[in-house]
């Protein structure tokens, strides 16, 4: 079989799938259809198969040298956010929450308060305490539209002495592409307090039709001088087990401090990972292209399933990446509506409770993972992003035409196998 379609996802029947040894396919038992953690189902893009190959044949899996990297990077950062990076102002690091905490002890007092936002992506908060600073959450705001940021808020806890803010976007789990303005009263605010703006990209390579991301340290520095983008090739290309992000500089001064990182830091991101991330941003980009157009219609066929057979669910499109953030509270199933799933499903989705307690009742669903015909879920939608999105809108009783809270919950019932949504079985 090729492994250079132009459909990422048409590559690895289920049982295929079944074999591969990550985090996604080895926690639950084999009738579990796992659907949680951020990977996707995709065949490796062909130049980063090849790159790796290579690497293996030459026998060259020594400790990691960043040596092209930051040049890759740039090439990749103009092409598609037109974003002009020196390669003076890229760091090597591990992987983007290492970058991050690494960014956080370079720039912040150990046990300074660390701002983020609930629903926030699970390990930043132990991450935060492992490095010995402290959480201050200010939960995002709950919109008809979707999740935005709360900037009052971010202001108070700014005033009240915050030294860093540990920025998702786009956001998991919630898909969002904050727009500009708000990242432009974000990056004053942290101007007038001295707070550190540490921004989490990693999903940015993932933003999806309709939607314009743009990252944090694009922004005037002189208005943000002292703020880092932590980004990678993970997400995009399904390489996060490879280890290698960057963290980049928003200003000459932030670049003097990040060239102060330990060398060890940069000793630990991965050699493949390096190789990997290069040629994803050199020769990747056609490959990304094709993903994101499948990406783009599973986010409608959900949307499409959801209306048709879950009604009650309230969901957003996300503006990036493939994950749904799912509002389960119309279908009476408690707080920890994926504990449900599980059992009665044997679908394996992210605890909407790992995000914060505003994540009661919810369930992220990774759509990576799904086989989805051609000219599926083309249903027109009103708003650049995917449409408003539906918000929960009815009892359990009445919501579905499905018979019965059991049957809605049947591998959640998104086609239940019969639908456009289920596996290809080959
Ligand atoms: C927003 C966000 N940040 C960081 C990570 C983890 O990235 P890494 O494996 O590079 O640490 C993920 C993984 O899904 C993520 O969604």
């Amino acid at each position: 079989m090729s492994r250079e379609t132009t459909d990422p996802f048409d590559d690895y029947s289920l049982a295929e799938l079944r074999t591969r040894r990550s985090e996604k396919w080895a926690t639950y038992p084999a009738d579990v259809l796992p659907a949680f953690v951020a990977e996707m189902d995709v065949a490796l893009a062909a130049p980063i198969k090849r790159a790796l190959i290579a690497a293996i044949e030459r026998g060259d899996t020594g400790y990691a040298h960043p040596a092209g990297l930051a040049a890759a990077f740039a090439e990749f950062a103009h092409a598609s956010f037109d974003w002009t990076v020196d390669p003076d102002r890229v760091v090597l690091v591990p992987d983007v929450t290492v970058g991050l905490a690494e960014v956080l002890r370079l720039t912040t007092p150990p046990g300074s308060d660390v701002v983020t936002n609930t629903l926030a992506y699970p390990p930043f908060a132990p991450t935060i305490a492992e490095y010995g600073r402290q959480v201050v959450d200010v939960p995002l705001l709950r919109t008809p539209d979707g999740w935005e940021l709360d900037i009052d808020g971010l202001e108070r806890a700014f005033r009240a002495g915050a030294c860093a803010y540990l920025l998702c976007n786009p956001h998991n789990p919630t898909g969002r592409v904050f727009a500009r303005d708000d990242l432009e009263q974000v990056a004053a605010l942290a101007r007038r307090y001295d707070v550190v703006v540490v921004a989490d990209e990693n999903h940015a390579p993932l933003t999806l039709p309709g939607a314009v991301h743009t990252p944090f340290v694009s922004l005037d520095e002189d208005v943000a001088p002292k703020a880092v983008t932590v980004i990678s090739a993970a997400k995009a290309w399904n390489v996060a087990g490879l280890k290698c992000a960057v963290a980049v500089a928003g200003s000459e001064s932030m670049r003097a401090r990040l060239a102060t990182l330990p060398a060890e830091v940069q000793t630990r991101a991965g050699h493949l990972g390096v190789l990997a991330a290069i040629a994803a941003f050199r020769e990747g980009r056609p490959w990304l292209a094709d993903l994101l157009v499948h990406l783009d219609r599973n986010r409608r066929l959900l949307d499409d399933l959801l209306a048709a057979q879950l009604p009650a669910v309230g969901y957003v499109p996300p503006q990036a990446g493939y994950l749904a953030w799912l509002d389960c509270a119309g279908l009476g199933l408690g707080d920890d509506p994926a504990a449900h799933f599980l059992a009665e499903g044997r679908i394996a989705l992210s605890r909407g409770l790992d995000f914060g307690t505003n994540g009661a009742g919810f369930v992220r669903l990774n759509m990576g993972d799904v086989a989805c015909p051609a000219g599926g879920g083309g249903r027109a939608h009103g708003r650049g992003h995917g449409g408003p999105g539906r918000q929960a809108r009815a009892s359990p009783r009445d919501a579905s035409p499905m018979p019965g809270a059991v049957a809605l919950s049947a591998r959640l019932d998104i086609g239940t196998h019969a639908s456009a949504w289920a596996w290809r079985q080959r």
